[in-house]
């Protein structure tokens, strides 16, 4: 009885000890080196990679990002943009291109161009639907119909859709790339992050404090990833009346009540600028809240190539899109 119990007990210690059928010798095993991440690297053929980011859709980051990639492609600086906004691509619409890529001879999409800006898109790999399944705008019998197909992809999907359009694309020589990102902290910038080595990335936000947050807590993503960030641009900063041309600030720029009833302009406020110094980051500059940026946009012709031309030097709408250009082209050591 007494050596069953004890054999026993020698059993289960010796479960315990050694769960997974382990050597017993006083030399620990050695595991085969699991590989880690992959290694970062820099785009092919593509000399700058910058992101633009922010923390919330909508505050126009995809129309930023295509009005800088722009100012620098008009310029003759050989530039793509890289449309990472799996779920809503916007690029193609920007630029007024569709279609699906072409494969060069090494199995690399060749991009798509417009305006001097090469493009990539998951929006011209998306089958398109049939027609039959599209629902036609009623007001615009003539305009392509909106696509109805949903986007629902799990992690490894989106996952490996950005492993392709960040590796598998055939840029040519660019000197820069610009990454419009999707909003947030997701997959795709993990993806981002893992894999490639970015120069720098310009963060988006609009005045109110909803939006500032999250745009802080963009910056925070690219300081753990150690990404320098170019600095902050503020979209919709104010209203300019296309009448008179007075300009009103339609969101709160973190303003005090007083000072706005003693009629203080308020230059300076604590919403954005007060943000950036903060935080140590610098103030590119802001883009003004205009009918016209949002129509040209639509139509496929943005801002900086619709008001290219004889009287560009008039527009504050392309001249507020060159000078962040220039700024951010300064910041990582292209000339301009
Ligand atoms: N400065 C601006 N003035 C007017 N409309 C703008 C401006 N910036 C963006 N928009 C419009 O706001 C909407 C959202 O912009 P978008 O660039 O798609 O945002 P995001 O990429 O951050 O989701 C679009 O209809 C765009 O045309
Ligand atoms: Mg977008």
């Amino acid at each position: 009885m007494a050596t069953k119990r004890r054999l026993f007990s020698t059993f289960r210690c010796l479960q315990h000890e050694n769960p997974l059928g382990l050597p017993r010798s006083g030399t620990p095993p050695s595991f085969p080196r699991r590989r880690g991440l992959p290694e970062k690297r820099k785009i092919r053929d593509v000399k700058k990679v910058i992101a633009v980011s922010s923390a919330k859709g909508g505050v126009g980051k995809s129309t930023i990002a295509v009005n800088l990639a722009l100012s620098f492609a008009r310029r003759g600086i050989r530039t793509g943009i890289l449309d990472t906004d799996i779920f809503g691509p916007s690029i193609p619409t920007l630029l007024n291109l569709s279609g699906e890529p072409r494969l060069d001879e090494n199995n690399c999409l060749i991009p798509l161009t417009n305006y001097g800006l090469k493009s990539m898109s998951m929006g011209y790999l998306l089958p398109q639907p049939p027609l039959s399944e599209s629902i036609p705008d009623p007001t615009h019998p003539d305009r392509q119909p909106m696509d109805t197909t949903p986007i629902s992809w799990r992690g490894l999907m989106v996952t490996k859709a950005m492993h392709q359009l960040l590796h598998s694309v055939s840029w040519g020589p660019l000197d820069v790339l610009f990454l419009d990102l999707p909003p947030g902290t997701g997959d795709v910038q993990l993806t981002i992050n893992q894999e490639i080595l970015l120069d720098g990335a310009v963060i988006v936000s609009t005045p109110q404090d909803i939006a500032l947050r999250d745009a802080v807590r963009g910056f925070g993503m690219f300081q753990r990833m150690d990404v320098p960030v170019l600095g902050m641009v503020r979209n919709m900063a104010f209203f300019a009346c296309p009448e008179c041309g007075h300009q009103t600030k339609i969101f709160s720029h973190g303003l005090h009540k007083h000072e706005h009833s003693h009629g203080q302009k308020g230059e300076e406020d604590w919403g954005v600028l007060a943000e950036c110094q903060r935080l140590g980051v610098d103030f590119l500059g802001d883009i003004p809240l205009d009918a016209r940026v949002c129509e040209d946009a639509d139509r496929g012709v943005p801002t900086v190539v619709a008001e290219e031309g004889e009287n560009e030097g008039q527009s504050v709408r392309r001249k507020a899109f060159m000078d962040v250009a220039e700024k951010v082209a300064k910041k990582v050591g292209i000339e301009w």
